[in-house]
């Protein structure tokens, strides 16, 4: 599951999973700030629900999307959180723990000042089921 605000980056592989590999792949409908609501996001999970990617903030909007919220229900129901935080790492906090974030995609050469076309993939205690 993802939302409908997410960059090509995100929305690309996700397609091609649905499209190549028959993963089902679902969208929450965010409003013009990126914005999803708690019970949307529990009515849009079902029991295959096995991953959530989404956003941590725009560059197009400045929309600083609700990690904390969605990582919270990630961690009751079990979902694995894979966060995008091209915009914000290096920019904003992140508290992989606190944030209950499983991975986390960022690229060294935005906020934090790296290279050109260096990133990284954070993981912690992921379990695929
Ligand atoms: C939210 C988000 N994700 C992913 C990307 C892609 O980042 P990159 O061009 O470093 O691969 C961007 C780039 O603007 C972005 O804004």
């Amino acid at each position: 599951m993802s939302t409908t605000y997410e960059h090509n980056s995100v929305r690309r592989p996700l397609e091609f999973l649905k499209q190549e590999k028959g993963v089902i792949v679902t969208y929450l409908k965010s409003d013009h700030n990126g914005f999803i609501t708690k019970e949307q996001l529990l009515n849009e999970i079902t029991p295959k629900t096995k991953l959530i990617v989404a956003s941590h903030g725009s560059n197009l909007t400045g929309a600083i999307f609700p990690i904390e919220m969605i990582g919270s229900v990630c961690k009751e129901k079990g979902i694995t959180f894979l966060v995008d935080a091209s915009q914000t790492a290096g920019v904003l906090p992140i508290d992989m723990d606190a944030m209950n974030i499983d991975m986390l995609a960022f690229p060294g050469h935005k906020g934090l000042l790296g290279p050109q076309g260096t990133g990284g993939l954070l993981s912690s205690k992921v379990q695929w089921n």
